[in-house]
């Protein structure tokens, strides 16, 4: 007992910090499978098992679009696809909406995954701010955009470039300097 005392603080101490550990690096093959595995046990574990109980109406859809473009799309994409706005890189990375990977969690695993946030990675949670028809509506866009059809992919996509490029123009107006680089 005593020897993994040991062995975990010299890992916490002395190890663990000497590593060069930035987040533009990619998490490599063993630590995405255990990171995944503790992820979806604690989801799977915990999330009630409920379907969404909103129909994907146009009204509930134009409003699940709204609240996903709000408060999703700026790490995840207009479209899911997981480009995040900032140009940056998150460690674990941002995951892409539209595949089976996040597509396969039941609709109340998503809602428990939105509500609580995966803590120790860059996804928040919503539920404190956020009321169950928000969530619900959100997961119901989530749910198309796996769906889309080619002209409205092709719509999210050229609206998706203009934002990027009104969102450099609103950079370089508040940093001039930027400019420059
Ligand atoms: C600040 C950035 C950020 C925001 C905002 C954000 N997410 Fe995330 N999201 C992430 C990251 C990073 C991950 C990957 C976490 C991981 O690898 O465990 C993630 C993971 C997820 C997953 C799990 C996907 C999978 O394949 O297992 C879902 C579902 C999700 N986000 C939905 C949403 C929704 C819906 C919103 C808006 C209500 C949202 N996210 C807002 C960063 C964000």
């Amino acid at each position: 007992m005593f020897c993994y005392l040991i062995v975990a603080l010299i890992l916490i101490f002395l190890i663990l910090p000497s590593i060069n550990w930035p987040a533009t690096s990619r998490p490599g093959q063993v630590e995405s499978k255990l990171a995944d595995y503790v992820t979806s046990e604690w989801v799977r574990r915990h999330a009630a098992k409920e379907t969404n109980p909103f129909r994907p109406t146009p009204e509930n859809l134009k409003a699940g679009q709204g609240d996903f473009e709000e408060h999703c799309a700026t790490c995840h994409g207009l479209d899911g696809s997981g480009e995040n706005r900032f140009g940056a890189d998150f460690y674990p990375p941002v995951a892409k909406l539209t595949d089976d990977d996040a597509q396969s969690w039941s609709d109340g695993e998503l809602y428990f995954i939105i509500a609580n946030g995966i803590p120790m990675t860059g996804m928040p949670g919503f539920s404190r701010n956020h009321d169950a028809k928000e969530i619900w509506g959100m997961i119901l866009w989530m749910r198309h955009l796996a769906q889309l059809s080619p002209p409205e992919k092709a719509a999210l996509e050229s609206r998706s470039h203009m934002s990027t490029e009104q969102h450099q123009k609103m950079m370089e107006e508040s940093h001039p300097e930027a400019e420059h680089h």
